[in-house]
């Protein structure tokens, strides 16, 4: 099977990855160990820059005693000498179990998918869909707060071309949530993502005031500006440090409000709020890791 969408999911199969991950905790914290995926061969390829999802990926795979084959800089591959992606994917798929691939090109890991008898995990397809952040998102919501019924969730930054929040309003819009999707007009929640939200029966609310959405929130999704992905400098110049979230601000919120974030941060949360109990955003980064050996785990086989 391959995840290239978290529609590729249905509510079931996110909830067994879930359960699977609260079990996995032990084992991803080094405190148990386990040989699940012993022989089995994880390959990376990151077309874009990493650091959580690509090490969390190995860790994931590691603690449960499988090995990694990575392509490394695609510069120093074949890559350079002119070869498809299509080409070099059908090489990657005899040399491993199961790929995980990160490209700026949209469709990317579908197309990889494609070409590969073995699984295609999309660690992040251009401004696309990012579906293993989304499972670890879910999961360091569910471990928080419980239920997801009636949480008021709150996107805010780029969730225009912010990958992690297309795939997680998608999710979420199908476990009862009420969403508000929080940006400057440019970098409003695209078309496509919001019909398909309602689709589900959640009706988000778009706006550009923080503030006013603070007091009411449980969980705050702060993302960052994908600076990479404007076509124009200036354009990018023109929304930068727009919303800051600091302690000020947070003075309105609940007290059990989460503030969550994928990470990289660049100034869009102010340092002074990571000693608060409202930041969950690293806690958040290490679920990345028993989430992905839970869906490793469910993907390949193997007895814990
Ligand atoms: C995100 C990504 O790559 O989409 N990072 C991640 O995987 N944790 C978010 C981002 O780069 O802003």
């Amino acid at each position: 099977m391959d995840i290239v969408s978290i529609r590729d999911l249905n509510r079931e199969q996110i909830e067994q990855v879930l359960e699977r991950s609260e079990k996995m905790i032990p084992y991803a914290r080094g405190e148990k160990s386990s040989k699940a995926l012993d022989g089995k061969i994880l390959a990376t390829l990151f077309f874009e820059p990493s650091t959580r999802t690509r090490m969390s990926f190995e860790s994931a795979m590691m603690r449960l005693g499988g090995r990694i084959t990575d392509l490394g800089v695609p510069a120093m591959s074949s890559i350079s000498k002119g070869e498809s992606l299509a080409d070099t994917i059908r090489m990657v798929e005899v040399y491993s179990d199961i790929i995980a691939i990160r490209h700026p090109r949209e469709g990317s890991a579908r197309l990889a998918a494609r070409f590969s008898s073995k699984p295609v995990i999309n660690a992040g397809d251009g401004a696309g869909q990012h579906p293993t952040q989304t499972l670890l998102d879910l999961f360091t919501i569910k471990r928080i707060k419980k239920d997801f019924d009636k949480l008021k969730v709150v996107m805010v930054g780029d969730l225009k071309y912010g990958r992690t929040v297309h795939s997680l309003a998608e999710a979420l819009s199908s476990f009862g949530v009420e969403l508000t999707f929080v940006a400057p007009s440019a970098l409003q929640m695209p078309k496509e993502t919001v019909k398909q939200v309602e689709k589900m029966g959640c009706k988000p609310k778009l706006t550009n005031h923080l503030n006013e959405t603070i007091a009411d929130a449980d969980v705050l999704y702060v993302t960052r500006i994908q600076k990479e992905r404007f076509p124009d400098l200036a354009e990018y110049q023109k929304v930068a440090g727009m919303y800051r979230v600091d302690r000020k601000l947070l003075r309105e919120a609940k007290s059990d409000l989460i503030v969550m974030h994928p990470l990289p941060r660049v100034d869009e949360i102010d340092p002074e709020v990571d000693d608060t109990p409202h930041a969950k955003y690293f806690e958040q980064a290490f679920n990345g890791v028993p989430v992905r050996m839970a869906l490793l785990n469910l993907v390949l086989g193997g007895e814990l």
